[in-house]
C-alpha cells in the first residue's frame, strides 16, 4: 500500500514475496559468463501474471541484455502493457538498481511501477522508478 508521499509502504515487501522469488529463480538461468555477475528480475502486470527475465550477455559484451529489459519484453511480447512493480535480485550487499537503459525502457512502458531490490536472503531497497529516474525524457515532450 502506497503512504501519502508515493512511496511503498512496509505490507508490500511481504506482498512481493512470490515476485521476489521469481527473480532469485530467473537468476539462477543469467548467461553470465564474461561478468559472472548473476542478475534475475520479475515484472508483474496488472492482471497479476509475472514476466521473469535473466541478464543474457555474449562474447561481443556490448550486446547485452539487462534482466529488466528480458522481463520486460517478454511481457510486451505476451500483449501485457499496464505494470504494477518489478523485483531485481543480484548477489550484492548493497541494493543493485536497474541501469540507465531499463530506467528508460521501464519508464516509458510501465510508469512509475514499484521497485523491489533484493539479494539472495533479503530485500535491501524498495522505491519507486520516480526516484530512481527523476525528469525522465519520454513521449510526452515529443509532442
Ligand atoms: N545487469 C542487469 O542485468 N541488470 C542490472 O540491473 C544491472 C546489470 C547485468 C548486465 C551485465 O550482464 C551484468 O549485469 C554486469 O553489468
Amino acid at each position: 500500500m502506497d503512504s501519502s508521499d508515493g512511496r511503498v509502504g512496509p505490507g508490500d515487501v511481504r506482498d512481493a514475496g512470490d515476485l521476489v522469488a521469481a527473480a532469485r529463480r530467473a537468476r539462477e538461468n543469467a548467461a553470465a559468463a564474461f561478468s559472472h555477475f548473476k542478475v534475475g528480475a520479475a515484472l508483474q502486470s496488472a492482471d497479476g501474471t509475472i514476466f521473469t527475465g535473466c541478464n543474457v550477455e555474449n562474447a561481443t559484451y556490448g550486446l547485452t541484455m539487462c534482466a529488466e529489459r528480458v522481463a520486460l519484453y517478454k511481457a510486451l511480447s505476451e500483449d501485457r502493457s499496464v505494470f504494477t512493480r518489478i523485483a531485481v535480485v543480484a548477489d550484492t550487499a548493497d541494493p543493485t538498481p536497474p541501469c540507465g537503459a531499463c530506467r528508460q525502457l521501464l519508464w516509458e512502458y510501465c510508469g512509475d511501477i514499484e521497485v523491489v531490490l533484493a539479494n539472495l536472503s533479503t530485500v535491501t531497497a524498495r522505491l519507486r522508478l520516480s526516484e530512481l529516474l527523476p525528469r525522465p525524457f519520454d513521449a510526452r515532450l515529443l509532442k
